[in-house]
């Protein structure tokens, strides 16, 4: 066995609808300005869960899509780089949820990317034979780590989560990913540790990211971005995985059915799409109503379109993104 099937999809989206008109009552901005720039004119925000909250009760609707129990799971892979806490991770607390006792659970991070990776370390875990059905989870609780007297980047960001249940199958599945960590303070979100140790000469453990010169680690609890940074590398990576793996898997590019690019800005899609050769009706969007809900984007949409009867079997679909780190990846399956 090479591949997965998709037998089940799943969201929440949060009931809190955030308007661009909203930023400007306390921002120097303004709708035209944000929608023209970005594409985005609503995103859903969170007011009343904690992140795995949200990813439980996207897995319980992938769970009900499918038809089976949370006992008949017996892998969750979970994506979030929103945690409510550091330990226990997030997918043993929506274990606990959802009752998937079954289940081994594991938490990984690649910010934005994070769907794709941990979509394609299921496939590898099912393909083994060792696991039988997986529940693939990402949840983002974003608005949590904006700073919102930053007028650059918090209009980007929404909330939300999104799953799927997944089993190995007999059908191709390509995977191209990578990393580049040079470029990683153009996106970040550090850890804020307040320690209170009663001891003298334990206060300069972070003379490190003084000395790499990250840009402004005094305003560490909050995402800090350089937005043009990131869109120059998003868009050549976007275009550039998705070759790759087009390549890899034998596939012209235009005889993609359908791709989900991630969703972080439509003039970033639009600019990878120049050089992808794919048609913009087979591209799947939602970031006008969503805004970037990191690694739950793509997840978020295979529902949305699943519940339209677009994931006919036999369809040729590829799932492009980037993030943090700064990753980036594309995956190539057939339904
Ligand atoms: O999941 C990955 C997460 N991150 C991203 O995807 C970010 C990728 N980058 C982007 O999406 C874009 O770079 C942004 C939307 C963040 C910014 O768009 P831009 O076209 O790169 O704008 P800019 O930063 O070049 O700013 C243009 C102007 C500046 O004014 P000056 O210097 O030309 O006078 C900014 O000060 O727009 C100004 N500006 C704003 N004006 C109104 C910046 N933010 C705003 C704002 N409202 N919110």
């Amino acid at each position: 066995m090479q591949g997965i099937k998709i037998t089940g999809t799943g969201s929440y989206i949060p009931d809190r609808v955030v308007t661009n008109e909203d930023f400007t009552r306390f921002l120097d901005t303004s709708d035209e300005w944000i929608y023209t720039r970005t594409g985005i004119k609503s995103r859903f925000y969170n007011t009343d869960k904690m992140n795995f909250q949200m990813g439980a009760a996207a897995a319980e609707n992938a769970l009900k899509n499918a038809g089976i129990t949370a006992k008949d799971i017996d892998l969750i892979i979970l994506s979030c780089c929103t945690p409510d806490f550091f330990y226990p991770n997030t997918s043993c607390l929506i274990q606990g949820l959802i009752g998937a006792d079954n289940a081994v659970c594991i938490d990984i991070n690649t910010a934005c990317t994070g769907f794709i990776t941990a979509l394609d370390m299921a496939r590898r875990y099912l393909c083994t034979g060792d696991h039988k059905r997986a529940l693939v989870v990402a949840s983002e609780f974003l608005t949590r780590q904006q700073d919102f007297t930053d007028r650059t980047s918090c209009f980007l960001f929404g909330d939300g989560a999104g799953a799927v249940v997944v089993e190995a199958a007999d059908k191709p599945f390509y995977s191209v990913m990578g990393a580049k960590s040079d470029l990683l303070d153009f996106l970040y979100c550090k850890v804020e540790y307040k320690s209170n140790i009663p001891m003298e000469g334990f206060t300069d453990y972070e003379g490190y990211l003084k000395d790499k010169n990250f840009k402004t680690v005094q305003q560490n609890r909050y995402l800090q971005m350089d937005g043009k940074a990131v869109y120059r590398f998003a868009v050549d990576a976007m275009a550039d995985s998705f070759a790759r793996v087009c390549e890899k898997a034998g596939v012209n590019t235009g005889d993609i059915d359908l791709v989900i690019p991630h969703q972080a800005n439509i003039r970033i899609i639009n600019a990878a799409l120049k050089s992808m050769d794919v048609p913009k009706e087979r591209v799947y969007v939602n970031l006008e109503e969503h805004g970037n809900t990191s690694s739950a984007c793509i997840p978020t949409i295979l529902d949305e379109i699943n519940k339209k009867g677009v994931l006919a079997e036999g369809k040729k679909m590829a799932l492009v993104g980037f993030g943090g780190g700064l990753t980036y990846g594309s995956v190539y399956m057939e339904l």
